[in-house]
């Protein structure tokens, strides 16, 4: 009988008292030590600005190894999914932990079928915005919307109207994303086709017209798929973390979605595709290379490489290199292997990654270095490549946000602070002020 190993601990001495904490293993990835019953045990909180070294909850939908470059959903290899696999089985896996069989992949695909028509009255929603709106503007509005329009699925205490919003969520993401391209280029909305697969679908949306046939490339759909696997989850993101945040609230799921909208927007996250391409059209030719990777190493100044460096990666990020190939075959396909800004592309990051400071900091191409160029390619107009990344990472938002619902330990999330404010202080009349400036006024 192997002897039982006894409980892992941390052990914490402070003002002259030892603490001790557990200490938690997962299936795999770093221990964790649990600080919940800090505060009671010695009155301290942990400090942790960005999470950086901080498990907000237990998950077991995707892991990665950022030294390694691993990227596993539900166990299975991101290298393999996107060899094998398609973006309805991949939301399939990442919503109920295991591969389809084929009559429940057909059930899957039926059920989101069916969901992708949005609510017609939902087209006079889209007329409030400007033409020139940005679309994931235009998403954050709509997304929310959609409890305004589904009373039947707002209940997140009823497992029913929980797997009707899933799928809501997940079918109609392609049909409100290309209304929004539509809208913003005046061509009349084009309805799902419940003939088409999920991907050849969202292009039929987006490219068709009513005045003529229209038939999607299938290298085009097939590239589109693999771009909605590589992007369909990726742990606890600052997008998923905002989805989980609300959703602890008990807020509807469709409002929890579109606060991942929102949070994905930001160019240091998911909004970071669109800022690959302006930044490698504003260097315009490999000789400005240099001077682009002398302003991203400066302290002083802002400038960043976009699509570089990763919270977790320490390694070459492994969508990108399977992006970076999809990259190369549709360009082939399309007989523009000597696309500009591929070129570009491609020389820069082989002089960042000879570079001491991107070494010695561990930055690689992440999975928007080279998407933004697909997309290009795939004709996708710059401003809808995060609407693309939010429509892909939905079915990752809801797996998540299911995941949290049932998970027994759930509560709402609350953190806490370091106080740096103004101890109590009285009131002052305002005739009773000094006028100098006070020293806590927050400048913006
Ligand atoms: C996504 O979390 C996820 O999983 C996200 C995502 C997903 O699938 O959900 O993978 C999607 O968001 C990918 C990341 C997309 N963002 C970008 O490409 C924007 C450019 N990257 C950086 O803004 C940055 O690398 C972050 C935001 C991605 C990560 O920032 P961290 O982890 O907070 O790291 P940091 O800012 O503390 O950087 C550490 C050092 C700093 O230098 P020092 O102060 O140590 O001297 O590296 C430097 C940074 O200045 N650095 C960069 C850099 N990224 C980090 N320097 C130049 N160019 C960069 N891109």
């Amino acid at each position: 009988m192997a002897e039982a190993h006894p409980p892992k601990t941390v052990t914490v001495t402070y003002e002259g008292k030892t603490f001790e904490m557990p200490v938690l293993s997962g299936t795999c990835g770093p221990d964790v030590v649990d600080i919940s019953q800090f505060p009671k045990q010695c009155g301290l909180f942990t400090y942790d600005p960005g999470f950086v070294a901080t498990a907000s909850c237990e998950s077991g939908i995707t892991f990665i190894d950022g030294d390694e470059g691993i990227l596993l959903y539900r166990g299975y290899s991101i290298d393999e999914l996107a060899q094998h696999s398609d973006f309805m089985e991949v939301a399939y896996l990442l919503l109920n932990g295991e591969l389809p069989s084929v009559q429940q992949k057909q059930e899957f695909v039926h059920n989101i079928t069916i969901h992708t028509l949005l609510h017609d009255q939902m087209r006079t929603f889209f007329q409030g915005f400007r033409r020139d709106a940005h679309p994931m503007a235009i998403m954050v509005g709509v997304v929310g919307a959609l409890s305004a329009f589904y009373h039947d699925s707002l209940d997140i205490h009823d497992p029913k109207q929980r797997e009707l919003a899933s799928y809501r969520m997940i079918a109609k993401m392609p049909t409100m994303a290309a209304m929004a391209y539509k809208y913003s280029i005046g061509q009349p909305f084009v309805y799902p086709r419940n003939n088409l697969d999920y991907s050849t679908n969202f292009l039929n949306m987006m490219f068709s017209t009513p005045c003529e046939d229209y038939v999607v490339n299938p290298i085009f759909a097939k590239a589109m798929d693999l771009i909605f696997i590589l992007h369909a989850d990726h742990e606890q993101n600052a997008s998923t973390s905002t989805v989980r945040l609300a959703g602890s609230s008990q807020a509807n799921p469709f409002a929890c979605i579109a606060a991942g909208v929102a949070a994905l927007w930001g160019p240091a996250h998911g909004g970071a595709n669109e800022a690959v391409l302006n930044m490698l059209r504003d260097i315009g030719h490999k000789r400005n290379i240099p001077d682009a990777i002398k302003r991203a190493k400066n302290k002083n100044d802002p400038y960043r490489l976009m699509g570089f460096g990763h919270r977790v990666y320490k390694n070459y990020d492994p969508r990108a290199r399977i992006m970076a190939q999809a990259c190369h075959d549709v360009l082939n396909v399309l007989g523009k292997q000597g696309d500009h800004l591929l070129e570009i592309a491609m020389e820069l990051e082989e002089i960042a990654l000879q570079d001491p400071y991107f070494i010695e900091r561990k930055l690689y191409p992440n999975v928007d270095f080279y998407s933004g160029i697909i997309f290009q390619a795939l004709g996708i107009p710059t401003s809808m490549f995060t609407v693309i990344f939010a429509l892909a990472r939905t079915a990752g938002w809801v797996a998540h946000w299911k995941e949290m619902i049932a998970d027994p330990m759930q509560k709402i999330g609350r953190p806490r602070q370091l106080y740096k404010g103004p101890e109590k202080r009285d009131y002052v009349p305002i005739h009773h002020r000094a006028q100098k400036h006070n020293k806590h006024v927050a400048s913006f």
